[in-house]
């Protein structure tokens, strides 16, 4: 259809989403993911809080100078440091963005920022107007836009837009609107701002009443004309609304919408799995688009019809969203022309060297196994990625226990060519290994969630553990995998233990950011 709207896919996975506990990400990790958005052709990256942590920075300025094609933004609050910062890290990219945030409803101007409404409205006409000294392009987020009274928002939007701003953001920041009021809010918008003009309206939804993705297309066709979204709908406590959704849903029903994106939907799929991947959170079996059932048949009737007419009970194909035709299994005879192959159709973009080893470790997985699922091939390639900031490796592990063994573990650790063995007893062999470790490391950290899952099907499937573990008041996630799971349990902790020493990733806790 000629005269559809475009609509501008704002994706904020690496800053919405890492915000989220146990979705934090290194810096391979992250641009990995951002390769992966531009491949996907989203129209700007939220690349992260430069503010936050010299990690963010760190991240935020990565990214800006690698990815070109799409616009790179860092969010801000509304104070000089934040911009200034921001400004700094993205200063290498072609096309950035400044994203400048400040509270607007009552609750959160008496309570979080103790600020009068007029005091509110001159910090963030300030705000813009000194970002728009780093860039033209300075987007406003009217925070908690949603429990904010009407005519407020009206004349904060209205004075950002005179200070600068390109694109207003009207979250839902609490996951608290519903669709027929969020897209009455964005039509009053429309009607009580005299100068909006080609002002972009952008939509946040947060789904803690799971209405996200609803309320984010209510606002599309009420005329907001951007989405902020992450891929498999991570973020902030119950996240934010997903991707995948937003995008399939303005595509199956252009009908409705009559409204495009320019996302390449073929990536879809790819870039869900490498999110599960790099941040260790699967996403439910039944989800929307993306989930392992989503074209799945189980029914007779189902089935049937689906023979006869493949749209009886399919709305969308799965090559629609790029879900490989074949569950291919590579084996030991497989070559590296196929394995790397399989690397790219995963969305994987690894260089020569990176593919050299990866395959490596493939031969040596499938010697152990013989069927080398994609998960599999997706758990290796993060292994690798995460090789890079190993400063102990696990180089023996042997346990005792049983019901009337005291559980013990000795382990021996390499550092720097140099070999460390220590043993010790605990609870139970994982604990027994978690203490031999901390004796021989001098690291004991609080494990504050530990998760064991098989990661294909079948007898001799990789175990997967994954950990969360507190130092310093810093979180820190890790994955360890082995067709052993007490191996795996070992070598997740050494993963955590390896990312507090290199500093890399530390989320504070609770999130001091917004
Ligand atoms: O949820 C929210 O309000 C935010 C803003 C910073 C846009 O994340
Ligand atoms: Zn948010």
């Amino acid at each position: 259809m000629a005269d559809q709207r475009k609509i501008l896919i704002f994706d904020t996975t690496l800053r919405d989403g890492e915000q989220a506990p146990g979705c934090s990400m290194n810096l391979p990790e992250k641009l990995e993911v951002a390769r992966m958005l531009r491949s996907l052709r989203v129209d700007i990256i939220e690349a992260g809080f430069p503010i936050a942590s010299p990690g963010d920075f760190e991240a935020v300025q990565a990214i800006a100078q690698e990815i070109t094609g799409c616009t790179i933004a860092g969010l801000a609050r509304s104070m000089e440091k934040d911009i200034e910062r921001a400004g700094a890290a993205l200063a290498p990219a072609a096309q950035r963005r400044i994203h400048i945030f400040c509270a607007t409803s009552e609750i959160h101007r008496t309570y979080k920022l103790k600020k009068s409404a007029e005091e509110v409205i001159k910090m963030s006409i300030e705000a813009v107007k000194f970002a728009r000294t780093f860039t033209d392009d300075v987007e406003f987020s009217a925070e908690d836009a949603t429990r904010t009274e009407i005519g407020y928002l009206a004349e904060v939007v209205s004075a950002v837009i005179a200070a600068g701003a390109r694109t207003v953001n009207v979250p839902d920041t609490v996951g608290y609107t519903v669709p027929q009021q969020y897209g009455e809010l964005i039509r009053e918008l429309y009607a009580r701002v005299p100068n909006m003009g080609s002002t972009v309206i952008s939509v946040h939804c947060h789904n803690d009443l799971g209405m996200a993705v609803a309320n984010s297309l209510a606002a599309v066709k009420a005329g907001a004309g951007q989405v902020e979204c992450t891929i498999n709908g991570l973020g902030e406590r119950a996240g934010n609304a997903a991707m995948e959704e937003v995008v399939m849903a303005l595509r199956t029903r252009s009908d409705f919408f009559n409204a495009t994106t320019n996302i390449e939907t073929t990536r879809i799929y790819p870039a869900s799995r490498l999110v599960q991947s790099v941040t260790g959170v699967p996403v439910q079996r039944n989800k929307a688009v993306v989930g392992e059932n989503a074209f799945a048949h189980e029914s007779g009737i189902h089935q049937h019809g689906m023979l006869s007419k493949r749209e009886t009970y399919e709305i969308m194909s799965p090559q629609d969203i790029g879900v490989p035709s074949s569950k291919l299994v590579l084996g030991k005879h497989s070559g590296r022309h196929a394995f790397k192959d399989r690397v790219e159709m995963l969305g994987y973009g690894l260089s020569e060297a990176q593919i050299n080893a990866a395959f490596d470790k493939f031969k040596v997985l499938a010697d152990k196994k013989k069927d080398v699922y994609d998960a599999d091939i997706e758990a290796l390639i993060d292994q690798e990625m995460e090789s890079h900031v190993q400063v102990w490796t696990l180089e023996g592990l042997q346990t005792t226990a049983g019901t009337s063994a005291i559980p013990t573990a000795t382990v021996k650790l390499g550092r720097e060519g140099e070999t460390f063995t220590d043993a010790a007893t605990g609870d139970g062999p994982v604990d027994a290994i978690y203490q031999a470790i901390g004796r021989i490391t001098g690291m004991h950290l609080t494990l504050t969630d530990y998760a064991l899952r098989a990661l294909t099907s079948g007898q001799e499937a990789q175990g997967e553990v994954t950990i969360e573990v507190e130092n310093d008041g810093l979180r820190f996630r890790a994955r360890g995998l082995s067709t052993d799971i007490v191996e795996a349990s070992a070598k997740a902790y050494l993963a955590a233990v390896n990312r507090v020493l290199t500093n890399r990733n530390g989320k504070p806790h609770p999130p001091a950011t917004i």
